[in-house]
């Protein structure tokens, strides 16, 4: 293992960066290659069987180009579709990130929680069998946003949008069956910690909203513990897997997140 091998990070777009943040909290030395899919979004409007074969295959391509030690799926709707395909595929230690359903279940008083994520997320069986096992006794209400998504990656550029946009959404959770009951809130899309504020904001009453971010931070802390890392903090690279389209309204938004090296692959 050499100090400079990076630590991996993968998405459709700017969601990843609410798993970076923390990762990068914990291990401000790390070298990070953040890979944005953008040839690929949205993900949570692909077919199952796509992304079981996209995500091993780009994952494979990145962990040889930046010679990564470790790979963070940092996206929900790869993780619950293409975690074991991946893991199949690659010899490096991989983390997926996997809708908080647990801690949710721990923290919820009325027993009953949201869980927003991408259509694709709502309705996997992964879901169904976190539900199963981490929160049997409450009523679990699930919601699939693409709008939100498309909120976040305004946000990472400088665009605001009213508080409507993000209480229709949740309107989408309140307004099903028990829905009035919903204390606590899982955003089991990474994009979506990223627009957390605007969702408290625009909620009709207080909730408690819950994510894996810093989990996914100390399990890639406890991975990669003994290694050598660099003396200093050092540039982070955004890698993007292009569609075309023009990356500069994104680089004041990551390079926020440390990410000032671009490249397009
Ligand atoms: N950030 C991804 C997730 O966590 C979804 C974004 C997309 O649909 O591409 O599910």
């Amino acid at each position: 293992m050499q100090p400079d091998q990076p630590i991996l990070l993968l998405d459709t777009g700017v969601g990843g960066l609410s798993i970076l943040e923390p990762v990068r909290a914990l291990l401000p030395h790390a070298p990070i290659a953040y890979a944005l899919d953008q040839a690929g979004f949205p993900y949570g409007q692909k077919p199952e069987a796509e992304l079981a074969a996209r995500v091993p295959a780009l994952l494979g391509r990145l962990v040889e180009h930046v010679d990564a030690r470790l790979a963070v799926i940092a996206c929900n709707t790869a993780s619950v579709i293409a975690l074991e395909p991946v893991r199949t595929a690659l010899a490096i230690p991989i983390v997926g990130t996997v809708p908080a359903i647990k801690p949710a279940a721990a923290l919820s008083e009325t027993r009953t929680i949201g869980v927003l994520g991408t259509e694709s997320t709502v309705r996997q069986p992964y879901v169904d069998n976190l539900s199963r096992e981490f929160a049997a006794d409450c009523t679990v209400i699930r919601h699939g946003s693409h709008r939100l998504v498309a909120l976040a990656e305004q946000k990472l550029r400088g665009q605001t949008a009213p508080a409507s946009d993000y209480a229709a959404v949740l309107d989408g959770l309140f307004s099903q069956a028990g829905g009035e009951n919903i204390d606590t809130i899982v955003l089991a899309c990474t994009h979506f910690p990223l627009i957390e504020e605007e969702l408290a904001a625009a909620a009709p009453r207080p909730v408690r909203f819950v994510h894996g971010g810093d989990g996914i931070a100390r399990r890639v802390a406890h991975l990669t513990e003994g290694q050598p890392w660099p003396a200093e903090t050092r540039p982070g690279t955004g890698i993007f897997i292009s569609d075309g389209s023009d990356i500069e309204p994104l680089r004041a938004g990551l390079a926020e997140y440390g990410l000032t090296r671009l490249e397009t692959l």
